[in-house]
């Protein structure tokens, strides 16, 4: 499918390359990275592609949806983003928030996601429960991400191998601790960790399991632990048209 992009000024575009930059800043200096990258997944995820409803459109800033069970926590990614945001009032918060999964991934050692403006924001929050329950297993990552978003199997994969940057705190989701030892650097060490099993001190979801299990998704998990750049560039296409969902479509 082709993305018809909407053309935005030559001021807009200079808006986002400075909120960019600021956004480089506060990620180094705060090391939130894994939060902005958590609060853009979980802005794009909502998508559901029959109703064009959800989907990456600036609406996680409203209490309603922030107060969702799976957004627990993204509260504070809200209030870290909000002074770069008041410096640029005509960004919207749709490209904001995408922006800032963009240059966590970036800003980590990741691949470069390539990052197209001009999502409007809508006034509704998308309704509760359309995140992945990360205590089930492939065939419900199949209906939220394959069905719900119209997202690749390939996709699943990539897109879990963001476990590599963050972690999971008792009091947001009831899981504790995080995927990788190195959680603030953006590789293939969450397929590396998946594959030697559960170890002291590090976490593996449900859903993370999964993937070990699915006939489809395994394949995917082997070639991603074993070659750091093909997962980077499925992850770098998987983000991007996760970032995309309801946007540009032609
Ligand atoms: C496959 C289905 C997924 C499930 C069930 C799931 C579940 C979770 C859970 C339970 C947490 C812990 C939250 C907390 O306690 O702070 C978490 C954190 C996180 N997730 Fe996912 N996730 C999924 C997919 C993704 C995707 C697609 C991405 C991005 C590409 C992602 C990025 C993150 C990051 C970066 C964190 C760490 C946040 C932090 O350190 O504060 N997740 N996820």
């Amino acid at each position: 499918m082709t993305k018809q992009y909407p053309t935005v000024s030559a001021e807009y575009q200079k808006t986002v390359e400075k909120a960019r930059r600021k956004l480089r800043g506060l990620i180094a200096e705060k090391h939130c990275a894994p939060l902005m990258l958590r609060i853009a997944w979980h802005s794009a995820g909502t998508f559901d592609q029959k109703t064009k409803t959800g989907g990456p459109f600036g609406t996680m800033k409203h209490a309603a949806e922030l107060s969702h069970e799976a957004n627990n926590g993204l509260d504070i990614a809200v209030r870290l983003l909000e002074p770069i945001k008041e410096q640029f009032p005509t960004l919207s918060y749709a490209d904001f928030y995408q922006l800032a999964g963009v240059v966590a991934v970036e800003i980590t050692g990741g691949p470069e996601v390539p990052f197209h403006p001009g999502r409007e924001d809508k006034p509704q929050p998308p309704p509760e429960g359309r995140l992945p329950d990360a205590k089930k297993g492939s065939d419900h990552l199949r209906v939220v991400f394959g069905q719900q978003m119209g997202l690749s199997d390939q996709d699943i994969v990539a897109l879990s191998g963001g476990h590599t940057l963050g972690r999971c705190h008792k009091e947001r989701s009831g899981f504790e601790g995080p995927w990788t030892a190195n959680p603030l650097i953006f590789d293939n060490s969450y397929f590396k960790e998946l594959l030697s099993g559960e170890k002291e001190g590090l976490l593996q979801l449900p859903t993370d399991k999964a993937l070990l299990a699915d006939p489809v998704f395994r394949p995917l998990v082997d070639k991603y632990a074993a070659d750091e750049d093909a997962f980077f560039a499925d992850y770098a296409e998987a983000h991007l048209k996760l970032s995309e969902l309801g946007f540009a479509e032609a």
